[in-house]
């Protein structure tokens, strides 16, 4: 396990803008796994701006979301909706549909594709406050896989503005499994902010339980965190590097 402790959020997103590209670089036909949330939204912009000066080559990259919610329709609040927004630059862009009659059929057909490509190159994730990643909630075994899931309270409200109200945040949503994301080559965890220095902390020096779905990324061979300096307050000073 890798630890980057960075300035600020601006850093974290150049230097995984860095990682990106390289990733691409090396294989420019990748498939990416790109989270939701407010935390990689620089990092996007970031991928924006260099993909526009070629520095970066997204044209063979195939992204894929690791989540969506179970929603009436793809328009407002939905992952989908937030890659129509920071990611119009990807042209091949799959998302399971957040409509689809039959949710865990849509989900495993979506993760049998990722694994029929052998699993996503790179993985990068964010962490809920809850220790959550993509739709793991709290409880969610090393061995799950793309599933249906209730989402936890905390979750619901973190989307209540993107829903205009928490009333309207669909309670359920799909999500790859930790066994799934857990087969990707490599991973890359972004965490920015006070908000998430405790679930950090416990993340990378708690015990690795399903209580905390991120400590199970301590078993993978090549995972990054990327911190800001206010996300990495909890850790201990051997483990800041
Ligand atoms: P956030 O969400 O980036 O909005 O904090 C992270 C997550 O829930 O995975």
């Amino acid at each position: 396990m890798k630890i980057e402790v960075h300035p600020d959020a601006t850093a974290v997103a150049c230097r995984s803008v860095d990682v990106i590209c390289s990733a691409l670089r090396a294989r420019p036909d990748a498939w990416l796994g790109l989270p939701t949330g407010k935390t990689p939204v620089l990092t996007y912009a970031e991928l924006k701006a260099r993909t526009s000066t070629a520095s970066c080559d997204m044209n063979r990259t195939t992204a894929c979301a690791v989540d969506e919610f179970c929603a009436p329709s793809e328009n407002v609040g939905t992952n989908a909706a937030f890659y129509a927004e920071h990611l119009p630059f990807c042209g091949n862009l799959r998302s399971p549909s957040a409509a689809a009659p039959d949710p865990l059929s849509e989900i495993k057909r979506f993760a049998s594709a990722i694994r029929e490509h052998g699993g996503l190159d790179l993985c990068l994730l964010g962490i809920g406050v809850n220790g959550h990643i993509a739709f793991n909630e709290p409880g969610s075994p090393r061995d799950s896989r793309a599933r249906v899931v209730d989402l936890a309270a905390t979750t619901v409200r973190a989307h209540a503005e993107g829903f205009g109200g928490e009333d309207n945040v669909p309670r359920q949503g799909m999500t790859l499994g930790v066994a799934d994301i857990l087969e990707s080559k490599s991973l890359l965890v972004l965490a920015t902010g006070a908000s998430k220095a405790a679930i950090v902390a416990a993340a990378i020096q708690g015990p690795v339980t399903a209580d905390v779905p991120a400590s199970w990324l301590r078993g993978h061979a090549d995972v990054t965190w990327m911190l800001d300096q206010t996300a990495a307050a909890g850790l201990n000073h051997a483990q800041r590097g």
